[in-house]
Order: C-alpha cells, then structure tokens, then sequence
C-alpha cells in the first residue's frame, strides 16, 4: 500500500505525494473582475511550501454568471491567463503540482461570502448580481429564481468549459477538475430534484449525466493528452428521491471511459432540507471507497480528514488513492510536514523547502 508521502503518477504527471489542497473560494478579488490576486498567490502558495503534493484552485468560473460570488476567480479572459501564470509558475518551483477546478454555479450563482453581512445570501442587480440559470426555472431555498436554461445555451456552457479549459493549459496548470458538486450547476443537471426537464438533458440517467459527459469531453479535447483530468462528484444529496451513490459509481465508470483519470468524492448540497447526514472525522471515505470499487476508477477521499494516522489508513485500506484538506489547510499550510513527522518520516524525505529546513519537526 502507498504511504501518503509517495508519489501518484496519473497519465505521464508524476504528483510528489497523495496530500492534495480540496479547493476552497476565497471571496477575494475586491475588483470583481475574476482575475487572482496577491491573496490567490500567497494562499496557494503557502501550502505548496507546506508540502502539499497538488495545489487546487478555488471553484473558477468559465462565464462571469458561473461564479458563485462577485468576488470569485474566472477563466474567461486573458489577463486572467497572465495573473494564474504568476500563480502556476511558483507552485511548480516548490513542488506542487498546479490544478484549477472549473466551476459553473449554475442557481448558486450570485451569493454574498460566507463572512460578509448577508452570510451567503443572494446579491441582487444593483449590488452587482446577476440572475443565474439553471436546469430548470426553480430556486435554490433562499436564492434568486435561475432562468432555465435552453438546449443552445447548454451548448454554450459545454463550450465555455472547453474555452476555459484551453485557457487553462496557457496559464501553466497541469491538472483540471471539473466540479460536478455540491449542487452548482453540472450536479443540478445530475440529480432529479433539480433537474425537471423534459427534454434530452433530463429524466433518464443517461440524460441527467448527458452534460457532464459533453463537459469532460469538451475539456479533454484541449487538455494535453499526457496530464490528467479529474472529476468531483457529490457521491450523494443524502435525500430520498435523490442523486445515489449507485449512480454515481456508474457515472464514475462512465467517466472514466470518456477520459476522467480521477474522481474526487465529496457530497451534498443540491438541497436546503437533507437530513441524516452522518457528519463525523472521514464520514465521506465510504463514498470514495464505493465508486472507487464498482466504479473501477481511482478516487480522492475529502471531508474532516484532519489527522495523519486517519489519512494513511483511507489509503491503507484502499478507499482512495488520495486524500484532498480543506478546512485543516486553512489552519495548517504546512500539514504535510507535520504528517511526515508524525507518520516516521525523515526530514529528508519530507517535502521540505531549503528555506524551512531549520524548522523542521523533529
Ligand atoms: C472556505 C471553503 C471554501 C470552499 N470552496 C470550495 C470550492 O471552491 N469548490 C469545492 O468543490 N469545494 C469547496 N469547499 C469544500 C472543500 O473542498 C471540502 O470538500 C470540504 O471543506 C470538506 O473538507 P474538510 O473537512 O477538509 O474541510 C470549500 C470549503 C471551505 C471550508
């Protein structure tokens, strides 16, 4: 079995260890103009010196109305080429290994941060929202009403992601995922609580599944043939009547035929009301265990994931091929140095910069 501290090679990238940042929205670009900021550099920055083996970008939108606030990054532009390229540059130079996760936020779209006075709620058009779109003409409780979107608009976001992804390769990132999760758009097309269509894009499994295929497929048609690209799924809405993990163990399969080399398992929040949700340290790993086996595809374990003895015992007993931090990252950039002191490692073959050697756990 692997140890967290060895290398993943996916198609012909070689990752330096399977501790991988979960990306995570900063609300951070004040000009509202998508492009990434100092903040971006210093924030992914810090856990490539930490030792992260692969640094994920926020959710990055591909059209301005995908963003989940004013405040997110975009890859829709040029000059947002150039500021991810400052970006994709340092963390290569310490190691890491630069992914972007491309996000469409679908009825989630136009919401306040999390810390603003709002908490989240909806931004309206003289704050600077927009009216965001989405599968079907519902709401998201307590979010504007999403326009529904039509079949040649649908083509758009396919090619919009494509366009994104193209752009993405000239700004230096190594890896993709499309984020298929947490109830932005491709996951609101995926589960039938909220997607009502009748249409090719709704109903049966293959057309629920129908735009996430086209996405990958539009993204892998530009993205270099020797780097991968992944996928994060919510494995479950946790509701009856919901998206299944069932189903996604076969969209797992489905992927991975059309090109996917890696499903990143989170869960939730396509819905206001899901209850029983078994919240505790690791409680999404059963889900990443499952697609990883009837899926018969490689997957990342995510979700209250704090301690090096629990990450090295998901790969352990083969649930997952890596592990992907979010909230602990926040709190400890340099995880990975801790866990390699904690697991026995030696400083030597810990993912030390020169530069910090001095102070290293010992
Ligand atoms: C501040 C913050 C921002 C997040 N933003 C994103 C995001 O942009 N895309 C995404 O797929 N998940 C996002 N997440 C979810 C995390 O990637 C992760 O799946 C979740 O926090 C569970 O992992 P944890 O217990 O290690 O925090 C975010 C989480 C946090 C705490």
């Amino acid at each position: 079995m692997p140890s967290l501290l060895d290398p993943l090679t996916l198609r012909g990238l070689t990752v330096r260890n399977r501790i991988w940042l979960a990306p995570m929205c900063q609300y951070s670009v004040t000009a509202r103009d998508g492009v990434p900021t100092d903040w971006h550099l210093v924030h992914l920055g810090a856990r490539a010196t930490g030792g992260f083996g692969l640094v994920m970008t926020e959710a990055t939108a591909v059209v301005p109305e995908g963003r989940i606030s004013p405040e997110d990054t975009g890859l829709w532009n040029d000059d947002q080429v150039v500021a991810w390229r400052r970006i994709t540059d340092f963390l290569r130079a310490e190691g890491a290994t630069p992914a972007i996760q491309l996000a469409h936020a679908g009825r989630k779209a136009s919401t306040a941060a999390p810390f603003a006075p709002s908490k989240g709620g909806p931004v309206d058009d003289a704050e600077g929202g927009w009216t965001p779109v989405g599968p079907s003409a519902e709401a998201f409780p307590g979010l504007r009403a999403p326009h529904e979107l039509t079949v040649d608009e649908i083509a758009g976001v396919v090619e919009a992601f494509g366009a994104a992804a193209r752009r993405a390769v000239e700004a230096g990132f190594d890896v993709a995922e499309i984020h298929a999760a947490h109830g932005y758009l491709l996951h609101e097309f995926l589960s039938p609580l909220s997607n009502h269509r009748t249409d090719s894009y709704g109903g049966s499994f293959e057309n629920r599944v129908r735009l996430v295929v086209e996405v990958l497929d539009a993204v892998r048609a530009v993205w270099p043939d020797d780097l991968p690209v992944l996928v994060r799924l919510s494995g479950t809405d946790w509701e009856d009547d919901g998206w299944t993990i069932e189903e996604s163990a076969r969209l797992g399969a489905l992927l991975r035929e059309h090109g996917a080399d890696l499903i990143d398992v989170s869960s939730g929040g396509n819905t206001a009301t899901a209850v029983n949700i078994p919240v505790a340290p690791g409680f999404q790993v059963p889900l990443a265990s499952q697609i990883r086996r009837d899926g018969n595809v490689a997957t990342g374990a995510v979700g209250l994931i704090t301690e090096p003895a629990q990450a090295q015992a998901i790969l352990d007993d083969g649930h997952a091929d890596v592990v992907l931090l979010a909230r602990v990252a926040l709190r400890e950039p340099a995880w990975p140095l801790r866990a390699a002191h904690e697991l026995g490692f030696k400083r030597d073959d810990a993912p030390y910069p020169p530069q910090y050697e001095r102070g290293a756990w010992r």
